[in-house]
């Protein structure tokens, strides 16, 4: 059973934080080999921001969590769980979630950091959608956050040109209208769980992001259209009938090439990879808010969102706003 059986849980607000520093492909080319031409075709991406030296990846949650906080009119105090997906937490503990709750005075708010790769943010919305259907929270504030530019290593331009920092949020609460989140279906394959891994090395004492870019782009465009397939029939769902998709921002050609067998236009989709790279478990928070503010999702719109990401982990959730 994937259904949500309870009560109806509903977007109320969402929000993107952006760090002011930009890197650009031509930046690149400066520190390692690599071209703008090469990463454009590869990826789809032109540049990514990066935090400044002294913004930790708990200063673009909170900032990013003020923002979703106004946009859904409420207040700190009335939030019962801060949900922060994350794979570069500023410590190991104490985790983000609990400094964020600290600055914003969430009073009654318990904190819970989930790192489950770049699905981090996908895996929160579902455990927030989760604790409101069954009754025990009524407003969650969800947030995906991420400062990469620690566990990057500048060295290897396999990786270093892929990822960038950005955080988003969202508040998700009870709602008396139609619709709301409908089913979800999370999985992991940790088999593979060498292919996106955090590891050092004689010449990083901290560790750094090491990644089989080829084998996770076959492993997510062989996987991610079954994976899709079934849980939009266990929904009840089509996927032509899908009127919106939020999509981890990981690669244009994975995003192309997974709808293309789905056989979805890519009208039905956003993507941002362009401006800010892959932003890990912000990425679909960002889209997510960026498809609200551009009003790309309307009133009664069904919308899956679907994430991939180290563990190997994957996500899927329905939504009808
Ligand atoms: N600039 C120029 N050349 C590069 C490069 C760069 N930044 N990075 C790698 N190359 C080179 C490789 O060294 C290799 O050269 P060689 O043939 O002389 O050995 C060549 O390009 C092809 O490398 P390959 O790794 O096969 O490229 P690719 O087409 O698979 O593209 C990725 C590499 C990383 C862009 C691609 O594999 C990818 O996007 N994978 C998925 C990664 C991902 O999404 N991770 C996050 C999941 S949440």
């Amino acid at each position: 059973m994937i259904r949500y059986m309870g009560r109806s849980a509903k977007i109320l607000g969402t929000s993107k934080y952006i760090p002011e520093k930009i890197m650009t492909n031509k930046d690149f080319e400066k520190i390692v080999e690599t071209n703008d031409q090469w990463i454009i075709e590869r990826t789809g991406i032109c540049k990514r921001h990066f935090a400044l030296d002294d913004e930790k990846c708990s200063d673009l949650a909170y900032r990013a969590a003020v923002l979703a906080l106004e946009d859904s009119g409420l207040t700190a105090d009335q939030i019962d769980m801060i949900l922060v997906g994350t794979n570069s937490p500023d410590t190991v503990f104490p985790s983000v979630s609990c400094k964020v709750q600290g600055m914003l005075k969430a009073v009654n708010s318990g904190a819970i950091d989930i790192q489950a790769g770049c699905t981090g943010s996908l895996t929160a919305l579902s455990v927030a959608a989760s604790g409101i259907s069954s009754g025990i929270w009524n407003n969650v504030l969800v947030i995906g956050a991420e400062v990469f530019r620690d566990i990057i290593d500048w060295t290897d331009r396999g990786t270093c040109i892929l990822f960038g920092d950005g955080a988003g949020a969202c508040v998700v609460g009870v709602s008396d209208s139609d619709g709301g989140f409908a089913s979800t279906r999370l999985l992991a394959d940790g088999t593979g769980h060498e292919m996106i891994r955090l590891e050092s090395d004689e010449e990083h004492v901290t560790p750094v992001v090491r990644m089989k870019g080829n084998e996770v782009f076959k492993f997510v465009n062989t996987v991610m259209p079954k994976f899709i397939k079934g849980f939009c029939k266990d929904s009840g769902v089509a996927p032509e009938e899908i009127d919106f998709w939020i999509f981890h921002q990981a690669n244009t050609r994975i995003i192309d090439g997974v709808f293309k067998r789905l056989n979805v236009s890519q009208e039905k989709t956003l993507t941002n990879l362009s401006e800010y790279g892959n932003t890990s478990a912000a990425s679909l928070m960002i889209t997510l808010h960026e498809a609200m503010e551009s009003e790309k999702i309307k009133s009664g719109d069904k919308v899956c969102f679907v994430a991939f990401g180290a563990g190997m982990t994957l996500g899927a959730l329905l939504y009808q706003a």
